[in-house]
């Protein structure tokens, strides 16, 4: 979810009024971003990027990982999660998520083989993975630990913002996510060899702009350097994101407390890893059976987690099919190397995923609702929670329809919700 108006429109049009478009020149936009939102993080660093996908890549690079390595993925993410892992020739390897539909920590540790060197928790749709869990696995087997907070911008984990407590930090500035640079990336980490590899494979002439170091050698990177363009646009977003996030916080528990007279007839938001800290994008719902699911969403139009058309395994076609490059001397599944890594994605396994997600309910949050939006949000679950658990008959549910978001409120010409 972002918001974009009249303020982006000024900050791109001074970038193209200066003709400093290129982003190594005096005054650069991205250079300002990188600076505030490694501040915003805190976090030792960050680095834009043309996408979320590349930047994972980055973050990837920056590990040292390739052929031979495996990286456990969650097998609810969007697929970039997984070939981000095939771009730099390993072998991505799925783990279960739990009721919070972010990556089971006890699956996790059950599924570190021998050659698992990396994890990429997802912080998916805005919900925080337990990262407490996760990093103290980690640590105890050796694991690094890249966080995809692609749709995790501007939220937190238990104080920390999301993207800045593992190893590495992955972030998505698409369409889609709460900031926006029309597409965009970038990584962060406070280790600065990761970062000196992952700008080198970000942009393999970075140091011609920014100067060599002498921690690492150079390598051939395929490029995906940031445009003035998105800095000139993400420092303006920047300066709206804690309020937006909040906003949604707000809205959430007052859902949430709204509904809460509704557990005693059997609806149950999903459990979250960190309430009071996450993005807040969505409102989740744990159905008792993948029918209540179906049954619910007919009355009241919303999103089965499972049914999101690309964020789940069977989904990630090029993966299935093991169609991990461009070349097939490149492919990641037909190397020796990795000729012992586990790359079977028998769509049987992961079922307890698939359960899960088949019986979660997504309600979008957006920063400009109003309390009268949240009390139709709180009045139609109820309906719809009473055909579910009452038998109510559906035809009988009376839902009212949300009013039309105040674009004017944030002086925005538009709005996009998902992620
Ligand atoms: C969880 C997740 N990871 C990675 C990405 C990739 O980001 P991008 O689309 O900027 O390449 C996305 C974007 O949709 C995402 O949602």
């Amino acid at each position: 979810m972002y918001i974009v108006g009249e303020a982006e429109i000024e900050a791109v049009a001074a970038v193209i009024r200066s003709g400093a478009l290129f982003r190594y020149g005096d005054d650069s936009q991205c250079e300002r971003f990188e600076k505030r939102y490694a501040q915003h993080l805190g976090a030792g660093d960050f680095a834009l990027s043309a996408s979320g996908t590349y930047a994972l890549a980055a973050g990837l690079i920056g590990f040292g990982i390739g052929p031979g390595d495996e990286v456990l993925v969650p097998a609810h993410t969007y697929m970039a999660t997984a070939t981000s892992v095939l771009a730099v020739g390993a072998i991505p390897v799925l783990v279960d998520v739990d009721q919070s539909i972010t990556l089971d920590p006890a699956a996790f540790r059950e599924a570190i083989g021998p050659r698992t060197r990396a994890v990429i928790p997802v912080h998916m749709w805005g919900a925080a993975c337990n990262m407490d869990a996760i990093m103290e696995i980690a640590a105890k087997h050796d694991i690094l630990v890249l966080e995809d907070a692609c749709q995790g911008v501007g939220g937190a984990y238990e104080g920390r913002k999301m993207g800045s407590i593992g190893h590495a930090g992955a972030f998505s500035f698409n369409y889609f996510k709460n900031m926006t640079g029309g597409e965009g990336g970038g990584i962060a980490s406070s280790d600065a060899r990761v970062m000196e590899r992952a700008r080198c494979a970000i942009d393999p002439c970075h140091f011609y702009w920014q100067g060599r170091s002498d921690s690492i050698r150079p390598f051939a990177g395929i490029g995906a350097r940031a445009s003035e363009l998105m800095g000139a646009m993400l420092n303006v977003q920047l300066d709206r994101l804690d309020d937006m996030i909040a906003s949604m916080r707000r809205q959430r528990r007052a859902v949430l407390d709204g509904i809460r007279p509704l557990h005693n007839i059997g609806l149950q938001p999903a459990p979250m890893n960190s309430p009071d800290h996450d993005c807040a994008a969505q409102l989740m719902l744990t159905m008792p059976s993948a029918e209540a699911a179906k049954q619910f969403v007919a009355v009241l139009p919303s999103v089965i987690a499972s049914k999101t058309g690309r964020h789940t395994f069977p989904q990630w076609d090029q993966v299935l099919m093991h169609e991990g490059a461009h070349h097939p001397a490149l492919n990641p599944y037909k190397l020796p190397e990795n000729q012992g890594c586990r790359m079977d994605y028998d769509t049987g396994a992961w079922q307890r995923s698939i359960d899960i997600l088949d019986r979660t309910v997504m309600l979008p949050m957006h920063p400009l609702h109003t309390d009268q939006d949240i009390g139709d949000m709180v009045h139609n679950i109820g309906q719809a929670a009473r055909v579910v658990f009452e038998g109510m008959p559906a035809a009988a549910a009376k839902l009212r329809r949300p009013a039309a978001v105040d674009q004017q409120k944030f002086d925005s010409v538009t709005t996009a919700t998902g992620t």
